[in-house]
């Protein structure tokens, strides 16, 4: 094919908006609702404010930067634009698309299926009698015997599954413009007056500022703790989600005329905004938990999954009205926000294939849904919290960071820096400053995370994650990055049917 037919077939966003909407749509997903609030919770209240604002700033907006104007630049996903730095750095394209792919949306897509089933639970409140036996012995069944103690599927988590996917497949088989930037168009504003609602109501309820006060109040001796900042650093990476080759994938369907360096402040600012917004809903309601029960905000709240699917079960179940409103709105919002960020993972790793291979979006789009369906079975099993939880941890804590240090020091220092920020100014009204970007891009952010990574690794070294046993860490955790870059290298070294660099911008 000549070069030109194929890259002038390049969908592009219908509006800047719609851009917007889509990319915001990624980054606010499952990772805001309750990741955050809990990771704020468990690393010192307000203190972690801190280290969450320096990731941003330090590493989370340059590297957004980085990627929007990569995308824009190369015109195609992770590993065409990693392709035309240089065909050996074309694995770091497929590594982590791989990993987002065959990782995190297949347990991600769990997640909001275990969603969608609250949400049907929320109309007549099934949890009642206990939320913690409910989730954990009626939904989950939880295997007793650890990781590998697999027992039977469950149905109703196998069918939401399937109902998730059904979702996925459709928004992007119908492609960027008639099924993302439509999709997000319904979907974005939709959150945005649904966490209003919820967020406002919340803070009415008694005893909302005694949870607020515990969510603001900063413990400033837990910013001595390496895994405060560990924490930090993953969450800015996962809940941007940068790194993933998500928004290199959103930002090659940009119109040569785009703004980038103010895109990519919007989104960001406005992901961690909705992050601290969403923060106040939850913590005023673990107020009131604390408020009806009698207890400290310490015992209501303790683990990270606890805080969606048993504590705020809790909660709803005790409003003195309205409840069922409550549940459904509550659960609606996760689904809501989980699919547009599941999307946008099937469409950076599908756009990545059509890129190499000129397969049509229909073949690859249904293709990977399947896989992905059937992917994700493993963790509707009786031990798929287990798997979650691992997989969860080994690649948001090391696959990504590890693939993020690369980015910055192959754009940085191969591709350089200055070549790129040239690129993003020219097509920008704010304009980046050497001394901004691409010493973030080409130094601090790399060295931040290289220190961070090391510090993780050695913690993990000294102190296995979790009480899982060590096989199961291995074959789980780490084989699954060994597997994914052992794929990666070896669809990089498949020839391209166009030359990645015929798509390259010029101006
Ligand atoms: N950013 C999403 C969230 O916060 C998750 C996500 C991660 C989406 C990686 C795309 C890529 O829930």
């Amino acid at each position: 094919m000549k070069k030109d037919v194929f890259v002038q077939h390049r969908p592009e966003w219908k509006s800047r908006i719609g851009f917007l909407l889509a990319a915001i749509g990624s980054a606010v997903g499952l990772g805001n609702i309750w990741r955050f609030p809990y990771l704020c919770y468990k690393n010192g209240g307000g203190a972690f404010l801190i280290p969450y604002f320096i990731a941003l700033l330090v590493v989370g907006i340059p590297i957004m930067v980085l990627e929007i104007g990569l995308g824009h630049k190369m015109r195609g996903a992770a590993p065409a634009s990693f392709a035309s730095v240089s065909k050996k750095w074309e694995w770091l394209g497929w590594w982590p698309v791989l990993l987002a792919m065959f990782g995190i949306l297949l347990y991600y897509s769990v997640v909001v299926s275990w969603c969608v089933n609250y949400f049907f639970y929320a109309f007549n409140s099934s949890w009642t009698d206990s939320p913690n036996t409910f989730f954990y012995q009626k939904f989950l069944m939880l295997s007793e015997g650890g990781p590998f103690d697999l027992g039977n599927l469950r149905t109703p988590i196998l069918f939401a599954l399937l109902a998730v996917w059904i979702a996925n497949w459709l928004i992007v088989f119908v492609g960027v413009q008639k099924g993302l930037e439509r999709a997000n168009k319904i979907f974005m504003p939709l959150l945005l007056i649904l966490t209003a609602i919820i967020a406002i109501w919340s803070t009415q309820l008694p005893g909302a500022a005694k949870g607020i006060a515990v969510y603001l109040t900063p413990q400033f001796e837990r910013l001595t703790d390496i895994e405060v900042w560990m924490d930090a650093f993953s969450q800015i990476f996962f809940s941007l989600s940068l790194g993933f080759g998500v928004m290199l994938a959103y930002a090659s369907y940009l119109p040569r005329k785009s703004q980038i360096v103010k895109d990519a402040f919007t989104i960001s600012i406005f992901n961690c905004m909705f992050s601290v917004f969403a923060g106040f809903g939850v913590f005023s309601v673990l107020g009131y938990m604390s408020n009806s029960t009698g207890k400290p905000i310490s015992e209501v709240v303790k683990e990270s999954i606890g805080l969606a699917f048993i504590v705020y079960p809790k909660a709803i179940s005790s409003l003195p009205a309205f409840s069922r409103e409550f549940g459904l709105i509550f659960f609606g919002i996760l689904v809501i926000a989980g699919l547009s960020s599941a999307i946008s993972i099937l469409e950076a790793f599908a756009s990545a294939v059509i890129d190499k291979f000129h397969y049509s979006r229909k073949i690859v789009v249904s293709v990977l849904s399947v896989l992905g369906f059937l992917g994700g079975i493993i963790f509707t099993t009786r031990a798929g919290l287990y798997w979650l939880d691992i997989a969860d941890h080994f690649i948001t804590h090391y696959g990504i960071i590890i693939a993020a240090i690369f980015e910055c020091i192959v754009i940085g220092w191969v591709f350089k820096a200055e070549k790129l920020r040239e690129h993003i100014n020219h097509y920008s009204t704010w304009k980046l400053k050497k001394w901004w970007w691409d010493v973030s891009v080409k130094i601090i952010a790399p060295v931040v995370l290289t220190g961070i990574l090391t510090s993780s690794l050695l913690e993990e070294i000294s102190k296995p994650y979790g009480d899982y046993s060590r096989l199961a860490t291995i074959v789980i955790g780490r084989d699954w990055l060994i597997f994914t870059l052992f794929f990666a290298i070896i669809v990089a070294v498949h020839e391209w049917k166009v030359e990645p660099k015929d798509r390259i911008l010029t101006h």
